[in-house]
C-alpha cells in the first residue's frame, strides 16, 4: 500500500520536516522527505528570497511552506506595527534591560523601543500570494482555523491545506473550516503546543474524523525524534510525521552552536512549557532566562507583545553566547521539545532521513516478525 501523504504532495517518505531554515528544508527534500519553511518572520521579500533559493537547491523535490495566522490576538491588526509596539509597558522593558545588563551584555542590537519582527499576520496573504508564485506543494497554519481565504487560495490553486492542532476538539473546527491535512501536534512538542501527548492525542483525532464521516490524513507531531516512534505512531494510523525539534541539532540549522551543545547535554526534563517568549504557551529548552521572569513574578504579556519583546532581545543573549559571555549561554533558549533529550550529536539532516528511513523498516520488520 503506498503512503497516502507521498501521493498528496509528491514525496518518497512521509517525513515533515518543519524548519525556519532553508537549508534543512532542502537537505530533506533531497534526501526523500518533504521539507516545509517556516514563514512566521518573514517579510514577502524575505519569502520571495527563501523560495528561490530552495527552488534551487532542491533538485526538483517537492517541499512546502508554514504560515502563522493566529486565531485569537490581543492587539487588532489594523494599526500599525509602530503603534502595537507603543503598547509594551515600560515596566517590561526596563526588566528586559536588567537581564541583558547583568549578564554584561550590550542593549545595542537588542531593539527594545522596537522588536525588528513585524507582526506577520495582517501580510498573511501577502506570503500566501508568494507561496504559489513557487512550486511549493503544501501550505501549512498553526494558531487557530486555517482563515477561508487561506483554504480558497489552496483549492484554487490545487495545492492541500494543512493545520496544526493540539486537541481533538480543534481538529474538528479545522475540518468544518475544510482544511485538507491534520498535523496533531502533543504537548511534548517544540513551539506552541498543547497540553494533550501525541500518543493519546493521536488515536482521539483520528477516532474524531472517522465518527465525523470524514477522509483526512492526520500527521503525528510531537516528541518524534527517529525512525521507532515514526512507525509507532503510523502503526496507530497515521499518516506520517511532522518534526521541528530533531533538525535543530543539524549542522545544517539555524541554531548557534551554543545552543546546540544545550541540546546534547540537555535530558527530556530540561525543557518547559512558558508563556514568557511569545505570550501563548510554547515548549522551549528551560533557562536562566524563563527562571528571572518566574522568579520576579511577572506575567507574560499577550502576543504578539511578548515575542516583540522576547525575540531581540533573545537574539542578542545569542549572539553574545557566541561570543563566549557565560551569563548569555545560561539565559540562551529556544524553542524544543521533550524529544531534545534523545539527542546524542550533531548530524545532517540528509543523514537524519536516512536514519529514520532504517529505523522505520527495522521496527516495520520487527512488528510483522511478531505476526509470525
Ligand atoms: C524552533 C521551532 C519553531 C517552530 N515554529 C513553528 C511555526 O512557526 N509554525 C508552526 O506551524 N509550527 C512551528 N513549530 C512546531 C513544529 O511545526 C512541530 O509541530 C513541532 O516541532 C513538533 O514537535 P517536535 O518539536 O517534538 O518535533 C516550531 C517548532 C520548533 C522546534
Amino acid at each position: 500500500m503506498p503512503f497516502r501523504m507521498t501521493e498528496m504532495v509528491g514525496c518518497e517518505f512521509p517525513l515533515f520536516a518543519f524548519s525556519h531554515c532553508r537549508d534543512v528544508v532542502a537537505a530533506v527534500s533531497r534526501a526523500g522527505g518533504f521539507g516545509v519553511v517556516g514563514a512566521v518572520s518573514s517579510t514577502p521579500e524575505q519569502l520571495e528570497q527563501e523560495l528561490s533559493w530552495i527552488d534551487d537547491h532542491v533538485e526538483g523535490k517537492p517541499y512546502g511552506v508554514d504560515v502563522l495566522i493566529p486565531e485569537v490576538q490581543a492587539v487588532k491588526m489594523d494599526i500599525t506595527a509602530d503603534q502595537i509596539i507603543a503598547q509594551i509597558p515600560e515596566k517590561y522593558r526596563d526588566f528586559t534591560r536588567a537581564i541583558l545588563r547583568e549578564a554584561g551584555i550590550s542593549e545595542e542590537g537588542a531593539n527594545l523601543h522596537g522588536g525588528s519582527q513585524r507582526p506577520n499576520t495582517s501580510l498573511g496573504q501577502e506570503l500566501l500570494e508568494v507561496s504559489f508564485n513557487h512550486p511549493v506543494r503544501l501550505i501549512a497554519n498553526a494558531l487557530g482555523t486555517a482563515p477561508p481565504e487561506m483554504i480558497e487560495a489552496g483549492k484554487e490553486h490545487g495545492i492541500p491545506v494543512a493545520a496544526l492542532v493540539g486537541a481533538k476538539e480543534h481538529a474538528m473546527k479545522q475540518i468544518k473550516a475544510g482544511v485538507d491535512i491534520i498535523v496533531a501536534q502533543g504537548g511534548e512538542g517544540g513551539g506552541h503546543c498543547g497540553e494533550v501527548s501525541t500518543v493519546v492525542l493521536i488515536p482521539e483525532v483520528l477516532d474524531a474524523i472517522a465518527e465525523a464521516g470524514a477522509d483526512i490524513p492526520v500527521l503525528a507531531a510531537g516528541g518524534i525524534m527517529d525512525g521507532r516512534q515514526m512507525a509507532g505512531m503510523m502503526a496507530m494510523g497515521a499518516d506520517g510525521a511532522w518534526c521541528g525539534s530533531v533538525w535543530l541539532a543539524t549542522s545544517e540549522a539555524e541554531t548557534t552552536e551554543v545552543f546546540r551543545e544545550k541540546m546534547i547535554a540537555a535530558t527530556s526534563r530540561d525543557t518547559v512549557r512558558s508563556k514568557h517568549r511569545t505570550g501563548k504557551y510554547s515548549r522551549q529548552l528551560r533557562s536562566e532566562w524563563h527562571r528571572k521572569w518566574e522568579e520576579a513574578e511577572i506575567p507574560a504579556l499577550p502576543m504578539p507583545l511578548m515575542m516583540l519583546l522576547s525575540e531581540p532581545t533573545l537574539r542578542a543573549i545569542d549572539q553574545a553566547s557566541l561570543n563566549g559571555n557565560r551569563a548569555a549561554q545560561e539565559l540562551a533558549t529556544y524553542f524544543v521539545g521533550q524529544g531534545v533529550g534523545m539527542v546524542r550529536e550533531q548530524r545532517g539532516a540528509g543523514q537524519v532521513v536516512q536514519d529514520f528511513k532504517e529505523d522505520f523498516a527495522a521496527s516495520y520488520e520487527r512488528m510483522m516478525g511478531l505476526l509470525e
